[in-house]
């Protein structure tokens, strides 16, 4: 089983799919693995969950929006509206996969209406959006494998997670034309719901059947960190002001604090100064692989939540070119 949060979608699906909450009893549909809608269908309407489902993936939107055309007009290799399709029946299918793997005893939460940006913006700024979910997917879903109950529900996040890391290197090689390779490892985050509230953004007010639990659940936020935006291009030696939109912790005077840069498996502690909010990225991590996230933390590496006083912000990597179309600074 899986705790209620997870149900509340993989990151790189970001929201559910049906219209109201479902009962462990409904029927959720073709079987992933067993039939090939979640592999070969092309149609419009998302696969998931058979009959019930709205097209609420960004993916789906996507399929929904653009064509073929969309994306060789643009200068993308004319199978990309294929390949995004694709992903799109994946995502119906890890979906699937979710919704069988909370208890039958937890609402199974319905769908609510969703504004992603890329619908005004276009197929540029879809394909850097879906590579920044798949690469955020990648720390969500190991980190949910530290609340998971079930060693099989461990077993599902894993593949499943292998599976985003696949959309993630299609991407990086079709897309971007850059290399695919993020190193050793994908970066992990301890703390997996806080990824999830990222996804907050795109729901619409108002939207969510109100059977819904709160979302995400339990959400663990912390002040919200930024640089200048939601994420930052700030590389391995740079340094980095940080900003508080949704309000500064309460600094103490004569209390040091932290900026703690989290990599791969590794996590660097560096001096960070309230007055100004300037810190520096940790020079010694790879440059141009995958992501890094910083928080603010009153104790050396945050090692516990309470330490860990706001963030994460996500510091995009890989590609480098990925900024500069979603405009991060
Ligand atoms: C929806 O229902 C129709 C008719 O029952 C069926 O042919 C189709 O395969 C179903 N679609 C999905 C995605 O299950
Ligand atoms: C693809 O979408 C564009 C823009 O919406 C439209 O002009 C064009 O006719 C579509 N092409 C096909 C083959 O549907
Ligand atoms: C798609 O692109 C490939 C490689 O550039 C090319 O070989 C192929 O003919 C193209 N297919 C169509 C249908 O345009
Ligand atoms: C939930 O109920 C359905 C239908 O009774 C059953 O097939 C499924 O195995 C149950 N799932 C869980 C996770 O208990
Ligand atoms: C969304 O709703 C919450 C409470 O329901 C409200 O505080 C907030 O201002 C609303 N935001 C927008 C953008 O309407
Ligand atoms: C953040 O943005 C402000 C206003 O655009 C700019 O003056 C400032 O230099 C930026 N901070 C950094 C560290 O780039
Ligand atoms: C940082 O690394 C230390 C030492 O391995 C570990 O105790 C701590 O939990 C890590 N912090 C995060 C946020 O992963």
């Amino acid at each position: 089983m899986l705790p209620i949060s997870s149900c509340l979608a993989s990151f790189a699906l970001v929201t559910l799919a049906t219209c109201a909450p479902l009962s462990g009893e409904q029927s959720l549909g073709p079987i992933p693995g067993q039939t090939p809608i979640y592999n070969d269908y092309r149609g419009i309407v998302a696969p998931f969950p058979g009959n019930i489902s709205g097209a609420t993936l960004p993916t789906a939107r996507a399929t929904e929006l653009f064509n073929a055309s969309s994306f060789t007009a643009a200068g993308y290799p004319n199978n990309t509206y294929d390949r995004i399709v694709e992903i799109r029946d994946n995502e119906a299918g890890h979906l699937n996969i979710f919704y069988r793997e909370i208890s039958n005893t937890s609402i199974k939460p319905g769908r609510c209406e969703y504004e992603y940006g890329f619908e005004s913006q276009g197929v540029d700024f879809f394909l850097a959006e879906q590579t920044f979910v798949e690469l955020s997917s990648i720390s969500f879903l190991s980190g949910l494998v530290i609340q998971a109950v079930e060693d099989t529900s461990r077993a599902a996040l894993l593949v499943v997670a292998a599976v985003e890391t696949r959309h993630t290197a299609w991407a990086l090689t079709n897309v971007w034309n850059t290399n695919p390779f993020a190193g050793p490892a994908d970066t992990a985050y301890p703390w997996p719901n806080q990824i999830l509230g990222l996804t907050v953004q795109f729901i619409q007010n108002g939207s969510c059947p109100k059977e819904n639990p709160a979302y995400p659940y339990p959400s663990d936020q912390k002040a919200g960190l930024s640089f200048n935006g939601t994420f930052s291009t700030a590389h391995p030696g740079d340094k980095i002001q940080f900003e508080f939109p949704h309000g500064e912790p309460c600094f103490e005077e004569d209390k040091e604090y932290y900026a703690v840069f989290i990599h791969e498996l590794n996590n660097v502690t560096q001096a960070f100064d309230t007055k100004t909010g300037v810190s520096e990225v940790s020079a010694a991590f790879d440059s141009n692989k995958g992501l890094i996230y910083a928080v603010i933390a009153d104790k050396s590496g945050a090692p516990d939540l309470d330490s860990m006083l706001a963030g994460p912000l996500t510091l995009l990597q890989q590609p480098a070119l990925l900024t500069t179309v979603i405009g991060g600074t």
